[in-house]
């Protein structure tokens, strides 16, 4: 059913990078840039507007590549963006992701200390983000993007991360990724939960009433934050060997193996669901898009089919949090972009070849707080909501190597114990990502 119940999105002012989902397979780069003349960054914005805005999604979009601009606060200044405006931006932006790591629970070796360089500093001003079905296309996409900041003395590249989906389809640690997603009104993309209604637009959009009836809080002037939305960033490094030397270790077979790290995630290594399989993998379930996200889990309360620490079921709770209705979960939903970097551990190594793998985690929204924020500290670092605050996510969770996970199962529940962290944090961002109105904006700022 797709999502337009009667909402009017200016789908040709938004960036094609918020609404759509990637191309399946997909190669991609992230580049990093630094405004160091005002004049050079808003001759750049002029030619991104153009670059951005023919990746529109054709009615193929298998054959589509396009191009995500964002900023950071810092971007924004460099540009000229009078203070009133900078002011009107959510708080959280305008801090910056590394000076809310301790909140986020990036410390320890995730701390920003300890991130990539120059992820978390000042200098990032400019995200683009360039998607596509496969590597020509990509070239050709890139290449728009390289003549736009190319000549510009004022420019500088920082960073690039390529990322790619790996020949299995799934992510590093071996599991099918970006199955759920929610569906957004007048955006036209089918829902994958039919048990979902789509969010209203402004949980997703600026400029529309959200999930609460209000218009959200924009940046100012309309024109700049109308049709923008947020973007979160994060460079997650997965220690895959350490991953498996933990199952290994935890379990007697291989397939007490591949249910243990189904428990943990919440879905089989095939994006088969537990509520709908729970005690065997199903391919043919996990790669079948009408039936794979098709569940809820008020039928399983205590968990015996999907435990309720597991990964997806934390991060989306869906109707498991609504019997006394004191959480909302629609408040809290996110649209997730992200997309696998680095080589494969080949299947079956246990040892760590030391290579940087992992994913380059996207969230895109119009509250980071209560959406990106909210999910990661309050249902993913921490267990409270689910009576167990000793808990966090067994496979993001800020493990120390102190927490444990817990299994339901009859006759005794199983608890997993001493979980080292599996995902480390190598620094992150957020971005605005405004209209393409805004964009033109920007550029003719006096
Ligand atoms: C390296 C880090 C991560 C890995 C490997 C990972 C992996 C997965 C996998 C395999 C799924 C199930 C597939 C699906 O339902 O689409 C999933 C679902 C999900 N993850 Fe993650 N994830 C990671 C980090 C995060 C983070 C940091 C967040 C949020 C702050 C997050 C939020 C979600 C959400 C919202 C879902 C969908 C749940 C649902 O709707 O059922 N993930 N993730």
């Amino acid at each position: 059913m797709p999502a337009n119940d009667g909402v009017k999105l200016e789908l040709d002012d938004i960036q094609s990078g918020a609404l759509h989902g990637r191309p399946s397979p997909y190669v991609g780069a992230y580049l990093l840039l630094r405004i160091d003349d005002r004049a050079d960054g808003r001759e750049l914005v002029r030619r991104l507007v153009a670059v951005v805005d023919s990746g529109r999604p054709s009615a193929d979009p298998a054959h589509d590549a396009w191009i995500t601009v964002g900023f950071t606060y810092r971007g924004l200044e460099a540009l000229g963006v009078p203070q009133p405006s900078l002011d009107s931006f959510a708080p959280e932006f305008r801090e910056g992701m590394a000076a809310r790591a301790t909140h986020l629970g990036d410390v320890g070796e995730s701390s920003p200390e300890h991130w990539e360089q120059p992820l978390g500093t000042p200098d990032v001003h400019i995200a683009i983000a360039v998607l596509s079905p496969d590597l020509s296309r990509l070239e050709a996409v890139t290449e728009k993007a390289r003549r736009a900041h190319q000549e510009l003395n004022g420019i500088s590249v920082l960073w690039r991360q390529d990322c790619y989906q790996l020949p299995t389809g799934r992510t590093s640690f071996g599991f099918k990724d970006g199955i759920s997603q929610p569906a957004v009104e007048g955006s036209g993309q089918p829902a994958s939960n039919p048990h979902e209604r789509p969010l209203k637009a402004g949980e997703i959009i600026l400029g529309y009433p959200d999930e609460t009836g209000e218009l959200p809080a924009m940046p100012t002037p309309d024109i700049l934050g109308r049709n923008g939305t947020y973007v979160v960033l994060r460079k997650l490094h997965t220690k895959v060997a350490a991953y498996r030397q933990y199952l290994r270790a935890k379990a007697a077979t291989r397939e007490e193996e591949a249910l243990l790290g189904a428990k943990m995630v919440g879905r089989w290594q095939g994006g088969a669901p537990l509520p709908l399989s729970p005690d065997r993998d199903d391919p043919e379930l996990g790669g079948d898009p009408q039936r794979n996200n098709n569940f809820l889990y008020g039928d399983d309360p205590r968990g015996f089919k999907c435990p309720v620490g597991a990964h997806a079921r934390r991060a989306n709770p869906r109707d498991a949090l609504d019997s006394d209705g004191s959480v909302n979960v629609r408040l809290h939903r996110m649209i997730r972009r992200g997309t696998s970097y680095g080589p494969e551990l080949p299947d079956g190594v246990l040892e760590d070849d030391g290579k940087d793998r992992g994913i380059i985690f996207v969230f895109v929204g119009a509250h980071i707080k209560r959406q990106f924020e909210f999910v990661k500290t309050q249902w993913l670092n921490d267990g409270i909501f689910i009576g167990a605050p000793s808990e966090a996510d067994p496979l993001v969770g800020t493990g120390d190597g102190t927490t444990s996970f817990t299994i339901p199962q009859r006759p005794i529940r199983r608890r997993l114990h001493d979980l080292p962290p599996f995902v480390t944090t190598r620094g992150g961002e957020y971005f605005f990502a405004p209209s393409l109105s805004a964009m033109r904006w920007l550029a003719e700022l006096p």
